[in-house]
């Protein structure tokens, strides 16, 4: 099984529609409407095998060093086999890449964050995300989600000796 990710096209957005709909309906994603998907569509990449659509994520900057994983799922048939991890991967070196050198997410797979790098923070250190989304969130005054963090390396940076 070769599991493949690449940035996200116009041809997927009804895809993408479906998937994040689907777990948005469920409780456990921020739900996107097509026209939002199409505007943001180069922040998205996608995971398929053979073609076939199996996860999708992506990447929003909220500061000049802090990017948010957002919109992270697999298709149901295809959860437990790596396809997550494969695809958090792609967005961190994308991080990397961009020069950012925080990544972080809110998340209820806590577990599947902190295996893949990521460590337990409080949602405060990121103002960027509080009063940029937050306040739009019917949550916002009982959030459960979880934040979470991962310091990279970006590109060009030494990598700390510590
Ligand atoms: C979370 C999700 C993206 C993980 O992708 P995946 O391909 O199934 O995960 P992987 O196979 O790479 O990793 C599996 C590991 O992550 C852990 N994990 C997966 N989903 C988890 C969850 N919801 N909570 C906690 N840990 C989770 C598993 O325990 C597993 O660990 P194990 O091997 O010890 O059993 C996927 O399960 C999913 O789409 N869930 C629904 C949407 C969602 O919750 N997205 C996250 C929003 S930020």
């Amino acid at each position: 099984m070769t599991v493949t990710c690449r940035k996200a096209t116009e041809q997927d957005i009804e895809t993408l529609y479906d998937i994040i709909q689907g777990y948005a309906e469920q409780g456990i994603m921020l739900p996107r409407t097509r026209e939002t998907l199409a505007e943001q569509i180069d922040t998205f990449v996608v995971a398929v095998i053979d073609d076939q659509f199996v996860g999708c994520g992506s990447l929003t900057r909220l500061g000049q060093d802090l990017v948010e994983i957002r919109s992270l799922g697999v298709t149901e048939g295809h959860k437990g086999l790596g396809i997550g991890n494969i695809i958090v991967d792609f967005l961190v070196e994308e991080a990397r890449q961009q020069g950012i050198p925080k990544v972080m997410a809110l998340t209820y797979a806590v577990n599947f964050f902190e295996r893949n790098g990521f460590s337990v923070v409080q949602k405060e250190i990121f103002p960027e995300k509080v009063w940029r989304d937050c306040i739009h969130c019917k949550k916002q005054d009982c959030c459960d989600e979880i934040a979470v963090l991962k310091m990279v390396n970006p590109i060009g940076v030494a990598a700390s000796s510590n």
